[in-house]
């Protein structure tokens, strides 16, 4: 072999080595580097004394960390100087079940700020989803499963309702007469804001005249098209899925869906960064 073959075939063995490091960083950006989105929301119905008031969304952790413990999500969220926490669901993964994870997350963020929690699917996938609702109430999160609970601030309140994504009337069944029942107890004066896992059921919630909805689930589409909001797949919706990230308005509804955090059955995202929202409720 000639000095200049050696040469070209090193040359080639450095690209191609360099085109690996490089993918294997990309996509382990795509999959680690937290995004924060920030949103603000404004409304006539807002109480006064809520303007201003600071909203961390969480969505779909499925049981990973963001550095030990998760000390760089519970820094992030800090950093945000949130008033309260929302966690919308699939805080675990019923593929990877080390539960501590999860609860070690929740126990942190309600030393920040006061936690509500809804549950995603994969929490009703164990048999003892209900020791784990125990287990975050204990440590002093309030889990609404088709429950609400009173926001105070100053002399005024706002109402959050939360929406189990256990569907009573089975698995990808007609979900709206538990929507329902939940909405019957709607104070329709004053303002309302749902948290509930599953976003394709946004019309429901608009019909039940919710102000504000946090929504999870769809993993921003898994794989998402670059430039637009645009992903590929997301459960329950199949490919092209019409809800995968953002602000969707319907009615006088706004719902913020979270692109999530973590992985499930698919352990890779494509421009598609784990996401923490940050919503500011503004009085008009
Ligand atoms: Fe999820």
């Amino acid at each position: 072999m000639t000095v200049k073959t050696m040469k070209k075939k090193i040359a080639v063995i450095c690209a191609v080595l360099l085109f690996i490091a490089l993918t294997a960083v990309f996509l382990y950006c795509q999959n680690n580097l937290i995004e924060t989105t920030y949103f603000s929301f404004s409304s006539q119905k807002l109480p006064e004394s809520f303007d201003g008031f600071r909203i961390v969304h969480v969505s779909d952790l499925h049981n990973k960390s963001f550095g030990k413990e998760n000390a760089v999500l519970l820094k992030k969220i800090e950093n945000e100087k949130p008033d309260v926490i929302f966690i919308t669901g699939d805080i675990v993964d019923s593929r990877h079940t080390d539960f501590d994870v999860s609860l070690s997350f929740a126990g942190q963020c309600v030393k920040i700020a006061p936690t509500y929690y809804v549950s995603g699917n994969h929490e009703h996938r164990f048999d003892n989803a209900e020791e784990m609702f125990e287990a975050l109430k204990n440590i002093g999160v309030t889990v609404l499963e088709n429950e609400k609970a009173e926001i105070r601030r100053g002399e005024n309140k706002i109402t959050l309702y939360g929406l189990s994504a256990k569907q009573e009337d089975g698995f990808l069944g007609d979900y709206s007469s538990q929507i329902k029942a939940l909405c019957n107890e709607k104070d329709d004066s004053g303002f309302s804001v749902l948290l509930a896992h599953y976003p394709q059921y946004l019309s429901n919630y608009a019909q039940a005249g919710f102000d504000l909805v946090f929504s999870g689930h769809a993993h921003g589409g898994q794989f998402r098209i670059p430039f637009t909001n645009q992903g590929l797949f997301a459960p329950d919706q199949g490919f092209f899925p019409q809800y995968t990230g953002g602000e969707y308005i319907e009615n006088d509804t706004v719902m913020i869906l979270s692109r999530g955090l973590g992985n499930s059955l698919i352990p890779l995202r494509l421009f598609d960064r784990p996401q923490l929202i940050c919503v500011t409720l503004k009085g008009e």
